[in-house]
This record gives C-alpha cells, sequence and structure tokens, in this order.
C-alpha cells in the first residue's frame, strides 16, 4: 500500500487492516455523525494571518502544560479497548507517547492495567476516570495513586453511551459475539485475526480479577452505563479524594468551565468525545473563545484534529495543548507503535512547516492575531 504522508493516508491504512466493525468502532459517531463532520468543519472557519520578514529559521514547538514544559503542543487522548487495534495497544501507544516525550492518558477502558503500564511503559503516565459507581471509582483513584500517576482526568461527557449505530448494526461489544457476519469479516482481515489471536482476547484489565461482578462490570462500560448522578457535589469529593492535578474532560460550556475551575480542578479538556456522544453538541473549537474570556485560563481541547495546522489554531486561539484520538488510532492500527509514531511525526512536522510559513518562531508566540474568523 502506499506510503502514508497525512493522517488520512493512516486512516486509509487502518481502514484496510481492520474488520470493518473494529474500524466502525473507532471511527463511528453518534446519531447522524454531524457532529464528527461539524468537528472538521470547524477548522475552516479560521483563515492564517501570516506575518513577513520574521526569522523562522528554527523553530520551537515546545510548551508550558501546567507548569511543566514538554517538546510538543499534544498529548495522547484517552481511548478504550486499545488491544483491538493491535496486541498491547494501551503499551505500544504509551511507547510512542513515551518517545515524543509526550503524555498518555490511560482509559478507564483501557486492556491494560493501570500498574502493568506504569511497570511496561514508562513516560508520564495520566489516569481517565471512568465512573462507573461511586465506589469503584474510588478504587482506581487509589490504585493510580499508588501506582505513580500524578493527573487524574475525570471524563464527564458520558452520563448514557451515545448512540453509535455503527456498533449497534455490527454488533461490535465485549464478550465478542461471533456471528457468522463477525467470522467472515475476520477471515477477510488475517493480519489482524493473526495478531489478535497471539495476543488473546482484550479484557478491561482494570476490572479483572476484581471481584464476582467482573464481567457486568466491564460490560456495563463498554455500554456506558455510567453512573449519571455524577454531579458538581461528586466532583468536589473527588477533588479532596486526589490530591495531585485533576482536570475535568468533556466540557464545552464557559460556566462549566468555571464551575470546575471553582471547585479546584486544575484545568477543563475542551472537548465532545470526538461527536461520539451528543451529536449536536457544539465543536469545541466554537467554544474556545467564550471558554477562555470566562475563565481567563488556557484550556486544553480535542475533537477533529487531523493535521498540525488544526493544532496551531487552537493555540493561536488559546488552548494549552491538543489532545489526539483518532489520528493515533489510525497509525497504531496500521502499524503498532511505528505507525503511531510516524502519525505523530507528521503532526511535528505539519506544526513545524505551519509556523515557519506563519512567520512565527515558536508555539508560545501564537496569538489570536495570527488567525482570522471567515465571516458568516
Ligand atoms: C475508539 C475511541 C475510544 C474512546 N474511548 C474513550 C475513553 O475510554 N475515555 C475517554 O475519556 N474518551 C474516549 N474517547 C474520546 C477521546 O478521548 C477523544 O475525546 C476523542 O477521540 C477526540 O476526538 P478525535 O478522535 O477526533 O481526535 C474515545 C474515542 C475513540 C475514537
Amino acid at each position: 500500500m502506499a506510503q502514508a504522508f497525512n493522517v488520512e493516508g493512516f486512516r486509509q491504512k487502518a481502514r484496510a487492516r481492520l474488520p470493518k466493525m473494529v474500524f466502525d468502532y473507532l471511527e463511528g459517531g453518534a446519531d447522524d455523525e454531524r457532529g464528527l463532520a461539524r468537528n472538521r468543519a470547524a477548522f475552516a472557519h479560521w483563515t492564517f494571518q501570516p506575518r513577513r520578514l520574521v526569522n523562522v529559521a528554527t523553530r520551537d514547538l515546545s510548551i508550558d502544560l501546567l507548569g511543566r514544559s514538554q517538546s510538543l503542543p499534544f498529548l495522547v487522548a484517552p481511548t478504550g479497548l486499545n488491544s483491538v487495534f493491535w496486541p498491547k495497544g494501551d503499551v505500544a501507544l504509551a511507547r510512542a507517547a513515551r518517545r515524543a516525550g509526550i503524555p498518555f492518558i490511560l482509559s478507564t477502558a483501557a486492556n491494560a492495567s493501570i500498574e502493568e503500564l506504569a511497570d511496561q511503559a514508562g513516560g508520564e503516565l495520566w489516569f481517565q476516570l471512568y465512573v462507573v459507581h461511586p465506589g469503584l471509582a474510588e478504587q482506581l483513584v487509589k490504585r493510580a495513586l499508588a501506582a505513580g500517576y500524578r493527573t487524574l482526568v475525570l471524563t464527564c461527557d458520558v452520563a448514557v453511551n451515545g448512540k453509535r449505530e455503527r456498533d449497534l448494526r455490527s454488533g461490535f461489544g465485549v464478550p465478542f459475539k461471533y456471528s457468522p457476519k463477525v467470522v467472515w469479516d475476520a477471515l477477510r482481515h488475517p493480519r489482524w485475526t493473526m495478531s489478535l489471536l497471539s495476543g488473546g482476547l482484550p479484557q478491561m484489565a482494570n476490572f479483572a480479577n476484581q471481584d464476582a461482578d467482573n464481567i457486568e462490570l466491564q460490560a456495563a462500560l463498554l455500554a456506558r452505563k455510567m453512573d449519571a448522578s455524577f454531579d458538581w457535589d461528586a466532583l468536589q469529593r473527588l477533588r479532596e479524594l486526589w490530591p495531585h492535578r485533576l482536570l475535568v474532560k468533556g466540557i464545552v460550556h464557559p460556566l462549566d468551565a468555571q464551575h470546575c475551575l471553582d471547585l479546584g480542578a486544575d484545568g477543563v479538556v475542551l472537548s465532545n468525545h470526538g461527536g461520539r456522544q451528543l451529536d449536536d453538541a457544539c465543536s469545541p473549537m466554537m467554544a474556545l473563545g467564550a471558554v477562555q474570556a470566562q475563565t481567563r485560563v488556557r484550556p486544553l481541547i480535542d475533537s477533529g484534529f487531523r493535521r498540525g495546522s488544526d493544532v496551531v489554531k487552537a493555540m493561536a486561539l488559546g488552548a494549552s495543548g491538543v489532545l489526539l484520538g483518532r489520528p493515533l488510532l489510525y497509525g497504531l492500527a496500521a502499524a503498532g507503535e511505528e505507525g503511531a509514531s510516524a502519525v505523530l511525526d507528521i503532526f511535528r512536522d505539519e506544526i513545524d512547516r505551519t509556523l515557519a510559513n506563519l512567520g512565527c518562531a515558536s508555539i508560545r508566540e501564537l496569538t489570536p492575531e495570527h488567525v482570522a474568523r471567515v465571516p458568516g
């Protein structure tokens, strides 16, 4: 297959290697998938206003993120079930992140446990928390603390599971159901099938060997049967439980962002879960200005970033860093750790070129004046 020069190239490679039901799990959005399209379209609302005759012979892509310096302005977003894309998918992604010097965020729904990942991957590890029920959340938080994680990311945009019709149609779920359609799909993708068989069927590792409710919990997690009663009081209790950095992911409303900070969160991640939850939730790029105006704090952001220029626009408009979801999963599904690293390299290269041609020598020097809102 042709060499991949951009994220779309890796998307094509991932589509070729994965069975349709697995690719659809990776790719799909909620309902009519308008949110997916809107997340991409949002970037076209801004053009660049390049400055000329600036010395851009060297460019600096590093940022300060929550008081720490890192060499690139992005992070690996938390994604569940990474081992359906590549054996030991979480470890592969975390190693690619470590090589690039960026944080990796382990999902509650990961296939590597909190402890296993800390042991095998190293680097800067963050833990993403889904609250399936309060007692379980408390156990996970304590395990993350004991295993050395120092940043906790609470995801708050999954009160119930988004209606992902691709998954409903294909029957994708845990435990896997072996319908004739699934077996046929697997047979037509032998490279994937062989690697899955060699790596073993993915488990929700954070719950393996927990207790008798294990399978039920795993199913609840995959179906995103969350504790829908989790509210501001619960956030306050979580704040008291977790002594280190706490971020809240899934915010799009400026007042919610403010409320998180008022309760002691260290930051928020503007996100609509990559269009997988509430189809017509506004795109985080469209919320960025209002959130910044309200809070005076630079938020993290994700959903729809596929080009280095997208990252540059968000940083110019006041984001503190960008979480990458599907792009890294395309790389992972195409070629494991090497594929994820290649996608990170593509982002690095595209950001570097964008800065040079924009007449800005450093990510830290980007300002809203580097972009202009397209009228209408
Ligand atoms: C396959 C897949 C699984 C995901 N699983 C999780 C998860 O377990 N926890 C979470 O907070 N977000 C999860 N997300 C959302 C991502 O963290 C992120 O918000 C989203 O992918 C960003 O959009 P993008 O894919 O367009 O980059 C998942 C996204 C995908 C595509």
